[in-house]
Formats: structure tokens, sequence, C-alpha cells
């Protein structure tokens, strides 16, 4: 028997006024900083009848300056993962200075908020107009590409520019059949290791500086992943026979989803990271990581409503084309879940699994967890859904009118809201 945990309490806290139901209306779309701790009953108090994403900046901040301590190269924030400008200051606030842009709009958004921020843009096949825009507006000097027509592109879009970074991005083999990474990032993107070895050579005389790079795929809980990367990527340099001067160990460190096989600390990744660099003779390269959710998951979190129930499937006022993308489909992470009774009750059951489906009319918004969640689940009941704070909200859609939704920021007892929280964000 499995009595549930009283009360869910963060340790955070916000601002200064309560949130009244009307503030809370699929009109209202907007970011408010909440000032006292929030607790389940926070929730009962507001019922909000919308999902409502809460933002942790101060976990990004911490969790990004943990990082930066233990990686030993340079950090770039993979923007896309959240742009949102408020994890963006907690960022740049823990110390980095590199951002992994994707697109234009990611560049000019970087550029116009961080004007010393270094950008490298990160994205194999790109726009020409883009890679002209980025690189005389924006003094943006590196560029990935995984084939020879994207050289090309880039040579004729810079006017042959002196001073170019060249990354050639590698595909990295599958080395097990094992589900250790939820998405698998060489099968879109990447040259293979003949390409990759006459890329290297035709790159060298057309740039400063030249580079490999490399993503071991996204949520990959295995350290050694990265080690047998570096060690691929030592052989294709070696191989190319030409000077390599940067090496982009990638994205791809995972969320904590409080799985029954725990996570390995950070420091088990970039130890792996800086063991396979020496013992490869790598130690003499610009050495560069670019993370999205390893930094910013645990600082979003996610309260959605149940609006209906058939057994162990909860119907939600949320689903994949919202904030929980990443739970549906072949990704399908299941968070962890939090439930928020409507009114407190007392509970004696069980904890059991279940499956969400999302408020829209298409069957593919389903989600199928396993969601650990007390047995007693009523509709009306809120869940807070965790490690929500990469590819969640900037996932998310208008599809079937379902858009709207009312963000919190949480922030430590006694921090004063900055003025950049102020602004108002559309769904
Ligand atoms: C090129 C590139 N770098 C970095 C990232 C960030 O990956 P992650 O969030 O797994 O760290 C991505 C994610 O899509 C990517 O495409």
């Amino acid at each position: 028997m499995f009595t549930d945990p009283s009360e869910h309490r963060t340790d955070h806290a916000v601002c200064a006024f309560t949130l009244s139901d009307n503030q809370i209306s699929p009109d209202v779309s907007e970011t408010l900083d909440i000032s006292h701790d929030m607790t389940d009953q926070d929730i009962r108090d507001l019922r909000p009848a919308l999902p409502v994403p809460l933002l942790m900046p101060d976990v990004v901040q911490q969790k990004t300056a943990d990082f930066v301590r233990h990686f030993t190269g340079h950090v770039m924030y993979a923007v896309k993962c959240n742009p949102d400008h408020v994890f963006l200051d907690a960022i740049y606030q823990a110390g980095v200075r590199h951002f992994d842009v994707a697109s234009i709009g990611e560049i000019r958004r970087i550029s116009a908020r961080f004007p010393d921020a270094v950008q490298y843009f990160m994205h194999p096949i790109k726009a020409p107009e883009a890679i002209r825009e980025a690189y005389i507006n924006h003094g943006v000097r590196a560029y990935v590409l995984d084939y020879d027509g994207e050289l090309e592109k880039i040579r004729h879009e810079t006017n042959d520019a002196p001073d170019l970074e060249l990354i050639v991005r590698l595909a990295i083999p599958k080395k097990t059949e094992q589900r250790d990474v939820a998405t698998d990032f060489s099968s879109k993107f990447g040259a293979q290791f003949d390409q990759a070895v006459n890329l290297l050579k035709a790159c060298r005389p057309h740039c400063a500086i030249l580079g490999v790079s490399f993503h071991v795929g996204t949520q990959c809980q295995d350290p050694d992943r990265y080690a047998q990367a570096v060690a691929y990527a030592a052989r294709v340099i070696e191989e190319s026979g030409v000077v390599v001067e940067t090496l982009d160990v990638g994205g791809g460190f995972p969320a904590d989803l409080e799985s029954a096989t725990p996570l390995p600390p950070v420091q088990a990744f970039t130890q792996s990271i800086a063991d396979a660099v020496s013992a490869n003779g790598l130690n003499h390269m610009h050495l560069l990581c670019e993370v999205g959710r390893g930094l910013v998951a645990g600082g979003g979190a996610l309260i959605v409503r149940v609006e209906g129930r058939k057994e162990d499937l909860l119907y939600l006022n949320d689903g994949t084309y919202g904030g929980l993308f990443e739970a549906g489909g072949a990704i399908g992470l299941p968070y962890p879940a939090h439930l928020i009774r409507r009114e407190e009750r007392a509970f004696q059951g069980q904890i059991r699994a279940f499956r969400f489906a999302g408020p829209t009319c298409d069957s593919v918004d389903m989600m199928q967890g396993p969601f650990m969640l007390p047995e007693d689940v009523q509709v009306g009941d809120w869940i807070r859904l965790d490690q929500l704070g990469a590819y969640g909200e900037v996932s998310r859609t208008d599809f079937n009118g379902f858009g709207a939704v009312q963000k919190i920021i949480l922030r430590p007892q006694n921090a004063a809201p900055t003025e950049a929280d102020k602004t108002v964000i559309h769904a």
C-alpha cells in the first residue's frame, strides 16, 4: 500500500499579486511572476482552466553554471531547445557566451539580446539568404556542413571569405540496438566516414579554422557514447591528413526523468569526453559542445488539467500539439508526474501507470507514458509534469484552437522580478 505524499512544494517563490479566475481565461497569454511558495494549494486556489507552463530560471542558471564548471571546453547553448528570454538570460548570467543557432530567426534574437555573443550556425543545410545575412549583418563566422553542395553555397554567399570557421558534421555509426537515446541524430544529417574525410580536405583551403562535430542523439544516457564518438572523430581527422582545430561534441546530455535506472551525474559525461579527448591525442583542439536539454529541461514544468478519464487513459487540456510534443510519437518521454487533487482527499491506494490523450481531435495526440500517478485521479484534478523546460513550450501550436497558456515564472524567495520578465509572451 502506498500513501500519497501530502503536499508538493517547490523551493521557489515569486510575485506580488494573486491570480483570479478571470486572469486564467482563454484570452490571456501573458507571463506572470508569482512571489510566494508554489504549493498544491496555490494551484487549487488558481483553478487554472488553461495549461500553465512554469519557468524556473534559477534552476537553469544553476544547471548551466554546473555544466560550465565541469566541461573542459566552451559550452554553447542550443537555442532551439528553448529560446525564451527568461532562460536565455539565465544561461548568459551563468557565463555562457557561445550560442548554437540554426536559423536566421535565432541569429537575430541572439544578436539583439547579447551583442557580445559568439554564434555558430549549426544547421547543416542553410538558406542562402540566411548565410549572407548571418555573415554580413551578425558577424557569424562559424558554419556547419555535411556535404560539398553546402560548401559551395557558403563560399558563394560569403564571397569566399577568408575568415570562415567550417565544421564538418559527422554521422555517428550506431554501436548497439539499445534504446539509450530518445532520437538518433545521425539519420537526417551527417557525413559518413569517407564523405567526411573528403569534405575535410575540400574545406581546408577555404577556411581559417576547420572543425568536426557530431551529435550522439538527444536524451543520451550513456557517457560512453561520447567517448566512442570522440574516438571515431579522431579516426576521421587522422585519415583526412589535414589540420583540424575544433572538436564539437554536440548535445544529447539528458534530462532526469526519474526512471528506475538513475542517471549518471553530469561529471560522468564531461569526464568521459575529457578522457577520450586525451586518449585520442586531441588535447590541442578547441573543444566545444552544443547543449540544449541538459541545461534547461529541469527549469520547466507544466500544470495540466484532467478533462476526462477512461480507466488508465486521462484526457488532458494539453498534449502533443501543445507543450507535450516529446511525450508523444516515437520519442515518448515519460515525464515525472505529480497529482494535484481538486480538493484534498484522503488517499490510501496504489500508484499506477496512466496514458494521456491531448485535447485536439487528432488520434495522434496521445502519449503512452507510462505516467505514474495515484489511482484515484479524477476529472477536474491537475497534474504537474516536470523536466519540461526543453522542446516543450517552443513546440506549442494553436492547432484546434488550444494554443493559449498562462506562463508563470517562479523565482527563489526574495528575488525581484526583472524588467525583462514583464514582457508579454503570446502563445
Ligand atoms: C545540431 C544540434 N545541436 C545541438 C542540439 C541540442 O541537443 P540536446 O537538446 O540533445 O542537447 C540539437 C537538437 O536538436 C541539434 O540539432
